[in-house]
């Protein structure tokens, strides 16, 4: 069942567009992640949400109500802010209890509400402490436990790890998803970082431009871009030119005949082929293409060992900039840059694009 739905939302500041024309359905429940660049409008959908600011145009219903000209905190949304806004003059417990208190719960209430929400983000020990006294994930635990003290419908967090160092961010995460989990608390989350996207969303929907440019589970978004953007965005693919001449369809990297791969009927003027980092496997040298496999003669640009992978940059004659994620192999990790070397990859993982920003994906 959809607990928010948005239909049509636009949002402008004098004349940006910020939002154009948004419609998303997220389910009770589930934990659905606005991902995209900086600047693509995740913070204005979010604060369209909770209420800080009118749309232009649009609706947004929750639980089938529309949520038309409710003031922010009549809207029954919890929200946690990249910067945490917590109290820095409240211990933990006050900052925890003021949003019940405003809602004028019982005090004996509010002393057993607060303590188990301090229990579920692992903060019981810590009702005293001031602001001042925590790290900055305790302190983003404490604006994740005030939130959620509220029993909001929905939970909105707008990039809330991204003030944490990396390891703590990794950590956190699991935590936070298994929270949410644990709650079945519905949550609009937003972040610019693919990686928690995926690791984190039943949906992941990809923002660009004020518009979404896919809505979808992440290995879907992953496996399946819609369109170049989500490509580049998400996993951050290799693009090759292909040329077209008459019938014939070739990669101009190394003019492999590519026709039976992309029907006629299929192509638009301009197209480019993708294949991603994971595919490609690099050897030193010269090597022939196979029946499965396209062989592309790069040299080397740059390679980074990594631990359990490589990293290798290298470099087409037609001066595309390719990138192989594989397994360590000492023949490559050894080779300087100016190397001769051959990547090659399976026919059937090459992809097709229109060949624009957000050219949609054509087969
Ligand atoms: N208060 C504002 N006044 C004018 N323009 C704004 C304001 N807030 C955001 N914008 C513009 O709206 C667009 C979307 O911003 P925002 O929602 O903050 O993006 P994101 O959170 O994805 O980084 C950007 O072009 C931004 O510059
Ligand atoms: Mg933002």
């Amino acid at each position: 069942m959809a607990l928010v739905e948005i239909d049509g939302l636009r949002k402008l500041y004098g004349d940006v567009v910020a939002l154009s024309d948004i419609s998303i359905t997220v389910p009770s429940g589930s934990f659905y992640t606005l991902l995209g660049p900086s600047g693509c409008g995740k913070t204005t959908l979010l604060r369209t949400i909770a209420g800080f600011h009118n749309q232009n145009a649009g609706q947004i219903r929750v639980d089938g109500t529309s949520i038309e000209g409710l003031p922010a905190y009549r809207r029954d949304v919890g929200m946690v802010f990249q910067d945490y806004a917590i109290f820095p003059h409240l211990s933990v417990y006050d900052n925890v209890a003021f949003g019940l208190k405003q809602r004028k719960v019982p005090s004996a209430e509010i002393k057993s509400r607060v303590g188990e929400v301090l229990e579920v983000v692992q903060l019981g020990a810590f009702e005293q402490r001031m602001p001042h006294e925590l790290s900055g994930g305790q302190q983003q635990r404490v604006g994740l436990a005030r939130a959620i003290v509220i029993k909001p419908k929905v939970l909105l967090m707008d990039e809330p790890l991204s003030n944490l160092d990396a390891r703590l961010r990794v950590d956190l995460r699991a935590e936070l998803r298994r929270i949410q989990q644990d709650l079945g608390i519905t949550t609009i989350y937003v972040t610019h970082d693919q990686e928690e996207a995926l690791a984190m969303s039943d949906t992941v929907c990809v923002m660009y431009g004020g518009v979404i440019q896919q809505a979808a589970s992440p290995l879907d978004i992953y496996l399946r871009p819609a369109n170049r953007f989500v490509a580049t965005f998400v996993g951050a693919n290799n693009f090759l030119g292909v040329d077209q001449n008459g019938a014939d369809l070739t990669l101009r990297a190394s003019g492999a005949d590519l026709s039976d791969l992309l029907s006629s009927a299929q192509r638009p003027v301009a197209i480019t082929s993708a294949i991603r980092p994971e595919a490609m496997h690099v050897q030193a040298g010269e090597a022939a293409a196979s029946a499965d496999r396209v062989a592309i003669p790069a040299s080397i640009k740059e390679v980074s060992f990594i631990g359990r992978e490589m990293e290798v940059f290298a470099i087409t004659k037609s001066g595309e900039i390719l990138k192989s994620v594989d397994r360590p192999d000492p023949a490559i990790i050894g080779l300087t840059p100016g190397s001769p070397v051959t990547l090659t990859a399976p026919r059937n993982e090459i992809i097709f694009f229109e060949d624009s920003e957000t050219g949609e994906r054509l087969t």
